[in-house]
């Protein structure tokens, strides 16, 4: 058994007991510090916009400061959608009363002329028939167009999927619009360079791509053409729709799929109302696609792209 003499015990109780102060000594200028850095912290995260301190700080608290400014970036841009969602919902409410209640106006006017026999003749009361009914057709389109983008914004668009061969799509889509083509005098193409199938649901997607095919005819001039093409490229399905439009205004393209978007030309009585190509991506997001716009040669390229069916 080791036996400390009187000398020794004094020196051992010397060294513990500097220790001991040395360790408190550190202890408290490293809570200090913590605290100090805490305080900061805490300090950041109650101001407006969090700034990560500019002091440096404690390995722990600087991950949670990165950490923290991570999360405070997340939450400002997704407030600054929620924002831009909410203005463009008031937007679309303003447009759609307008163009609800032009045509409206228009129809009960005309309803009125018909009823008091104000107009009596033949030709005129055959063309009011005929205005009435363009009129209630159109505004049908816009209603279910409305319902359309309120259940995709919903996310209640149940997507009844089947194998489409890319072919049927295209073909589909230059059937259903060939008329109003005609009417303009564009010529309208349809090619199928690749034919697999893909896995959607036939009535949507061809809804999506009518839209832009009647777009690209509408902003095509008589003598041009709209050319839609489907293929396989960089391991999906790709259709675009390419017309002689003139081109998209750089500031425009961006917007163009905003639900209410419409060019200043189109802004017209009796134009669209900008529904068209917010419903096309939704349907096409729902099918986990995507969808983009570029000017090129005389006009613009609208570009769906589809995943392929596996197998
Ligand atoms: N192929 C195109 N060429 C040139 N501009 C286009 C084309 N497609 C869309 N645009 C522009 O984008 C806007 C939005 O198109 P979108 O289809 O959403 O609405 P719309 O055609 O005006 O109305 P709706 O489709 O609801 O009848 C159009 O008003 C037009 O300015
Ligand atoms: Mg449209």
């Amino acid at each position: 058994m080791m036996v400390l003499n009187d000398h020794d015990r004094a020196v051992v109780l010397a060294v513990v007991a500097s220790a001991g102060v040395v360790a408190m000594a550190v202890s408290v200028l490293l809570g200090r510090r913590l605290v100090a850095a805490n305080r900061t912290l805490v300090e950041a995260v109650r101001a407006d916009r969090f700034q990560p301190p500019a002091a440096r700080l404690p390995a722990e608290l600087a991950e949670l400061s990165r950490e923290l400014e991570a999360a405070y970036d997340r939450l400002a841009a997704s407030h600054e959608r929620e924002q831009a969602l909410e203005a463009s919902r008031r937007e679309l409410v303003a447009w759609v009363s307008h163009d609800l209640r032009t045509p409206l106006a228009g129809l009960r006017a005309m309803a009125e002329a018909l009823e008091d026999e104000v107009v009596a003749d033949e030709h005129t009361v055959q063309r009011y028939h005929g205005r009435i009914r363009v009129e209630v057709e159109r505004l049908t389109e816009m209603v279910d167009d409305l319902f359309e983008l309120s259940r995709i914004h919903a996310g209640a668009l149940r997507l009844s999927r089947e194998r489409v061969g890319l072919a049927d799509l295209v073909a589909e889509a230059v059937a259903g619009t060939e008329a109003l083509a005609r009417a303009k005098g564009v010529r309208l193409r349809g090619d199928v360079r690749e034919g697999l199938p893909v896995q959607v649901d036939a009535g949507e997607l061809g809804r999506a791509l009518r839209n832009l095919v009647v777009n690209a005819i509408r902003h095509t001039p008589g003598d041009g053409a709209v050319e839609i093409i489907g293929e396989v490229a960089d391991g999906e399905a790709r259709v675009t729709v390419a017309d002689a439009c003139g081109g998209i205004p750089e500031d425009d393209l961006a917007r163009v799929f905003d639900v209410a978007f419409r060019g200043e030309a189109a802004r017209t009585p009796g134009g669209g109302a900008g529904l068209g190509l917010a419903i096309a991506r939704g349907i096409v997001e729902a099918h986990a696609g995507r969808i983009g716009v570029a000017n090129e040669g005389p006009g613009c390229r609208f570009e769906v792209r589809l995943p392929l069916t596996a197998g």
